[in-house]
């Protein structure tokens, strides 16, 4: 993609203003900045405490929750120290983000749930990207073992949980949500990196069954799709955490946008891209999309314009934004303009926390589950993972 010659000046001008202040001009910079600081003051307690805590969120008596290696949650926080190190290429961060991914090592044999793919490429996967540690290698390959573990022949999917909890108060047999999506990039890479060509196969299965099943003709997902085992027939078609079977789940949207566009970048399949472009079609057009490019946490909510917006779906759907203006599409400034709008807007007062506050997370203002009566309204350590992984690739792209 060819640069404007004002995206190649700007950097250059703001940085010479950076010198004469001393202090980080500009938008990435100013960003970058931030982070230092506020996850500098996470990290100071965490070594301060002896023990590798790994936070997720705050709860509702204002401290912090941290997590196990087996929350679908705990990469997140590794991951975001290795975008740190990436973000500054500052040496001091690489221990920390070594220790804080090894700390999860038991999660590779975890077959009790999807979730494996996001612990473990947004913690082992970044690592390796960053530094090629040949550990990390085997770590991603036996994870990717465990994940095949939950293929369903018949259907030809991923099962993402197991139907015991309340999971097993819904009827379900082989319930696969659309989040599932995140998880095949663990696959992809792992027969990048072993030549095993099964887990691609596995991956590839479920992405098209995904297809092929998930979505509406207005190109929005479906959050939950229920298969039988035996016979591979869907049986029902709901929702978990979305306001209901029929609505627009904002987070599952951005799943489906972002599996699609990486499942795109891993296969070449065009099939993938336009999914991935469709189902971010309707959602910028949708009738209820706001006008700072931050979804309420469901589309159809409602209690719209007074519900709660979700920075997790906004910071997601702007990593996948940044990814998809590099391929090949018509117009792709269009969705770095639009990625840049919500970054801007999560960068604002209105997302992004003052520092020493929000339990020292960058974002405020997400949603994990209101029908589970879950995290509402509270910073969550993926929305501040995709925005920074959203930086990078901005930075990357302008730079
Ligand atoms: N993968 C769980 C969620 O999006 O809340």
């Amino acid at each position: 993609m060819k640069k404007s010659l004002a995206l190649i000046a700007l950097p250059l001008l703001l940085a010479s203003c950076g010198e004469k202040t001393g202090k980080p001009q500009g938008f990435i910079a100013e960003n970058i900045d931030f982070a230092r600081q506020q996850m500098g003051k996470q990290i100071g307690i965490i070594e301060a405490s002896g023990e590798c805590l790994n936070p997720v969120k705050v709860n509702t008596d204002s401290t912090v929750y941290y997590c196990k290696y087996d929350d679908w949650r705990s990469g997140f926080f590794p991951g975001a120290v290795w975008y740190l190190y990436d973000l500054t290429k500052d040496e001091k961060y690489l221990p920390l983000a070594k220790k804080y991914t090894e700390a999860l090592h038991e999660a590779q044999t975890m077959t009790a749930h999807h979730d494996i793919g996001f612990i473990v490429m947004s913690s082992y996967g970044n690592g390796l990207r960053l530094t090629g540690n040949e550990a990390y290698k085997d770590a991603i390959v036996r994870s990717a073992q465990s994940l095949c573990t939950r293929f369903r022949e018949v259907p030809g999917v991923i099962q993402s949980w197991d139907v015991r909890g309340w999971q097993g108060t819904r009827g379900w047999e082989c319930p696969v949500i659309i989040d599932n999506m995140m998880n095949l990039e663990l696959l992809f890479k792992a027969t990048e990196l072993s030549g095993d060509s099964t887990y691609h196969k596995v991956a590839v299965s479920h992405a098209n069954r995904t297809l092929q099943e998930h979505f509406r003709p207005n190109g929005s997902c479906y959050h939950v799709i229920d298969y039988s085992i035996a016979g591979g027939n869907v049986r029902n078609r709901q929702t978990a955490q979305g306001y209901s079977d029929e609505s627009i789940w904002s987070r599952g949207q951005a799943w489906a946008i972002y599996g699609f566009a990486m499942a795109y970048r891993c296969t070449g399949d065009k099939r993938y891209l336009e999914q991935s472009l469709k189902t971010f079609d309707m959602m910028r057009n949708y009738k209820t999309m706001a006008a700072d490019c931050v979804p309420y946490w469901d589309m159809d909510a409602p209690d719209i314009p007074n519900a709660l917006r979700d920075a997790s779906s906004a910071a997601c759907i702007a990593a996948a934004l940044y990814e998809i203006c590099t391929f090949n599409v018509d117009n792709p400034q269009q969705y770095k303009d639009y990625a840049d709008t919500i970054m801007e807007s999560l960068a604002s007062p209105a997302y992004r926390a003052p520092l020493g506050t929000n339990g020292n997370f960058l974002l405020m203002h997400s949603v994990g589950s209101i029908p589970h009566n879950n995290e509402i309204d509270v910073p969550l350590n993926y929305a501040d993972y995709y925005f920074l992984e959203a930086l990078a690739r901005k930075k990357a792209l302008e730079e």
